[in-house]
């Protein structure tokens, strides 16, 4: 039932519509769902259960999208009824882990270094419905993206491990879980120190006592608690932790803004050491369709298409032309490699830059407009 809500109800015919029709039909079948599935089932893949609730899913899915494309020029609208309609899918969604952990955010954030490690590993403690629920989310195409893009840069620190000499010192920003070095293989003689920072100090337990513990002698694995915005100021960082041969950044560029980027790209452009690396992780907003994750989930991200990413490098003062880009093999993410280098970072002053992007171009002022 819609319970009385003139900010919304009374508005538009087509809110009432969407309530009483789909998001009740979406209802009805998470209903049925539920009363057909036992409580503490652990769901089969493929099987019918899984297949019904994907089918509903989808089909909500689908409304929600055709909801927000009829009224895309009113953003106020569709965040009140999206919140209305969390509220009213919270029975169901609340019994799913992933779905209940995305829309309270217990460390205040979506993809908590926990979260990563439910979409790395494909498994749910939810039972019943709730179980069904995660399963279908973690084959949404970005659950999928998350684990390619593990698998992206894991495979680029080897490569980059191997085709390199001597020792080597990494930077991880924003680190969560580290899964990256699991099973991770001995380079022997070589030192590879690893300064893995993120600024959940419970992200940093887990990796102290589940990966840090269990990598070969030759890779040491050092967790730091460190707010990536202090990454700006690059004589800070250097002056704490030194200078770094590759410094990457997996999972966070997502939620910071372009403002915060480009001071954040530009510090990390000089914290690295001659000829090192610099290589960050978006999600190409073309190659995906956001809607389950702001409706159902209520897990927002910056869409930003290669374009506007481009746009905040030559802000921060790099040579975009120089840039190596490489996606996962979803083709969601986008790795965007740069190198310290000549004519692969030049200074720039931020006023002799302006291209508009989707998200919000940067003004002259390096300020964020939105478009
Ligand atoms: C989506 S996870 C990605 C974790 C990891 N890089 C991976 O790909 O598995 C994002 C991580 O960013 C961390 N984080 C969020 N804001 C941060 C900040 N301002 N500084 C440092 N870490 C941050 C969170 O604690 C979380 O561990």
């Amino acid at each position: 039932m819609i319970q009385s809500n003139d900010s919304i109800n009374s508005r538009l015919p087509s809110v009432i519509e969407f309530f009483s029709k789909d998001v009740a039909e979406f209802k009805r079948q998470l209903t049925q769902l539920e009363s057909e599935i036992d409580k503490d089932a652990i769901p089969q893949h493929n099987d019918e259960f899984h297949q019904r609730t994907l089918a509903a899913f989808k089909q909500s899915q689908e409304s929600c999208r055709a909801f927000e494309r009829a009224h895309e020029s009113e953003p106020d609208l569709i965040k009140e009824v999206q919140a209305r309609f969390r509220e009213e899918t919270s029975p169901w969604f609340s019994q799913s882990w992933i779905g209940n952990r995305a829309r309270t955010k217990p460390s205040g954030f979506a993809g908590d270094y926990e979260m990563l490690v439910k979409l790395y590993e494909e498994e749910t403690p939810a039972r019943g419905i709730g179980a069904y629920i995660d399963l279908c989310i973690s084959e949404l195409p970005l659950a999928n993206a998350v684990r390619g893009r593990k698998d992206m840069v894991r495979e680029y620190l080897l490569n980059e491990i191997t085709s390199r000499e001597g020792d080597l010192r990494i930077m991880d920003i924003a680190c969560g879980p580290c899964r990256e070095f699991l099973d991770w293989p001995e380079f022997e003689g070589r030192n590879i120190e690893v300064v893995a920072m993120d600024n959940d100090p419970v992200a940093l337990e887990y990796i102290e006592a589940k990966v840090a513990s269990q990598l070969p002698p030759s890779t040491t694995l050092k967790p730091v608690r460190f707010n990536a915005m202090r990454a700006r100021n690059a004589e800070a960082t250097k002056s704490k932790y030194g200078t770094f041969d590759i410094i990457y950044s997996v999972g966070l560029a997502d939620y910071l803004t372009d403002e915060h980027l480009v001071g954040i790209f530009s510090g990390l452009g000089e914290t690295l050491s001659d000829g090192g690396a610099l290589v960050i992780a978006f999600k190409d907003t073309d190659q995906y369709d956001e809607t389950p994750y702001q409706w159902h989930l209520d897990w927002f991200f910056y869409q930003r298409t290669v374009e506007d990413v481009l746009n905040i490098y030559e802000m921060a003062g790099f040579n975009t032309a120089k840039m190596e880009l490489t996606r996962d093999r979803t083709e969601i993410i986008v790795n965007y490699a740069s190198h310290r280098a000549p004519d692969c970072i030049r200074r720039l002053d931020p006023a002799e830059v302006s291209r508009p992007s989707r998200s919000g171009r940067i003004a002259k002022n390096g300020k964020v407009v939105e478009n």
